[in-house]
């Protein structure tokens, strides 16, 4: 079997690559050890900057997006004793950018729609899926399906097989450098079919611990708790979620929660990771493979898409135009944009998060967020980057 690029993993990273190559006649082959219906389970991310939102455009799969996404032209912030709040207008303040709430896995279903509706070949559920040689002139991806043995053949490989994923551990550890930092505390995250308190998302320091109220619909609501990492997901009934939930949130928001049953309930820790270089001979990383960020900020599945973007403009200037400049410049031009992620990211779960015991610490931060809801400079910082740096 042969083609130009073998892309593992069917995440955001590698469908949104695989279809940017596709419509532009670019042959290439998607590989996950998982099923289609396991990836459409999995409940992640719902944020999309502007300029994912414009890929999706570009890849003519923006209708559903157009019809059931939320334009977001603001977010609200509320901290201290006594629940001030500051809404932030970013599209004010960025010159006409929207954030949109649309689910990663509404995303993921028109990617998998339009790849299972094109000719380019896909494996799902494969086994021992490696990639291989990628120092050479020849790499090649070995994996197994349906009880077949396949060598795969191409020019490049893209792994977008996220953290856990065999590419990045393919790599001989002395070839990168890792950097990394873990927080002491993760996300508590509820799913249910309630409307949300608020139509704009609301980001909440709380002396307890941070709170996120989110949704996906009118009618869908995602919420998120900070919690110590020592809690148990055993130890939350979701009765316990929404009476921690109401007693954080000020009275007025307090009083619109709707309550239900959950559709998903679960414990994320919060991480922060690089490794450097993401391109090792004509192995590239993308995504969650290469870079994690806390999701504070809502940066990961933006990433994903930022990455895949980018290795796919190499890749055509390559095959179209004959030279590599694109793809030499792949590593340091994306992972500019993966450390300004990384320290938003980091900076925004700093501020809003309860760090640890120190009363002082705790008036910092809500100093430094006071001083940046009332100043112009401040509200600009945060609009920029949570509407996407270009
Ligand atoms: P993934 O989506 O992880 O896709 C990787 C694909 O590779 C998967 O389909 C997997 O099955 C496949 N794969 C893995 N190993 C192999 C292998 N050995 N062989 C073949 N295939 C393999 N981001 C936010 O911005 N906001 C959020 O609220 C948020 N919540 C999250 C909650 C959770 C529980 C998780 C895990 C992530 C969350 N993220 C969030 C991050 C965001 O979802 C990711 O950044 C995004 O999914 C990255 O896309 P990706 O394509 O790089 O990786
Ligand atoms: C979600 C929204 C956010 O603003 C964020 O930072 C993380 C996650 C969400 O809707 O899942």
């Amino acid at each position: 079997l042969k083609t130009k690029v073998a892309i593992i993993g069917s995440g955001p990273a590698g469908l949104i690559l695989g279809q940017l190559l596709h419509n532009q006649g670019i042959d290439n082959v998607v590989i996950d050890n998982k099923s289609q219906d396991y990836i459409l389970g999995r409940i992640r991310a719902g944020v999309l900057e502007q300029s994912t939102v414009d890929i999706i455009r570009e890849l003519g799969i923006s209708e559903r997006m157009e019809r059931e996404g939320l334009v977001h032209n603001g977010f609200t912030m509320i901290w201290g004793d006594d629940y001030q709040r500051q809404r932030i207008p970013f599209t004010e303040l960025t010159g006409g950018k929207v954030m949109m709430v649309y689910g990663q896995t509404e995303l993921t279903k028109d990617l998998l729609a339009a790849r299972n509706a094109c000719d380019a070949l896909s494996f799902y559920d494969a086994e021992d899926v490696t990639p291989h040689d990628f120092y050479s002139e020849s790499p090649r991806v070995s994996f197994t399906h349906q009880g077949e043995a396949y060598q795969l053949e191409c020019d490049y490989i893209a792994g977008c097989d996220g953290f856990h994923g065999v590419s990045r551990q393919s790599v001989p550890e002395q070839e990168m450098t890792v950097y990394e930092n873990a927080y002491p505390f993760g996300w508590l995250g509820v799913l249910a079919d309630v409307p949300p308190v608020s139509d704009e998302v609301v980001y909440q320091h709380h002396q307890d611990g941070y709170v996120l109220c989110s949704m996906r619909s009118s009618t869908r609501s995602r919420y998120y708790l900070q919690v110590s990492l020592d809690e148990k997901l055993e130890d939350w009934s979701v009765d316990r979620f929404w009476t921690e939930l109401k007693r954080r949130l000020p009275d007025d928001l307090a009083e619109k929660v709707v309550t239900g049953p959950a559709l998903e309930m679960s414990i994320a820790p919060l991480r922060s990771f690089v490794c450097e270089p993401i391109r090792f001979g004509n192995l590239f990383l993308l995504g969650d493979a290469a870079h994690i960020v806390p999701p504070t900020g809502a940066k990961g599945l933006n990433l994903a898409a930022s990455d895949a973007k980018q290795l796919s403009d190499g890749l055509l200037q390559f095959y179209n135009q004959g030279h590599s400049e694109g793809l030499d410049q792949y590593s340091s031009k994306a992972l500019e944009r993966i450390w300004k992620a990384e320290r938003f990211s980091w900076w925004m779960t700093s501020l809003f998060h309860k760090l640890d015991d120190s009363a002082f610490r705790q008036k910092m931060q809500l100093s430094e967020i006071h001083y940046l809801a009332h100043s112009k400079a401040g509200q600009t910082t945060i609009a920029e980057n949570f509407v996407g740096l270009d």
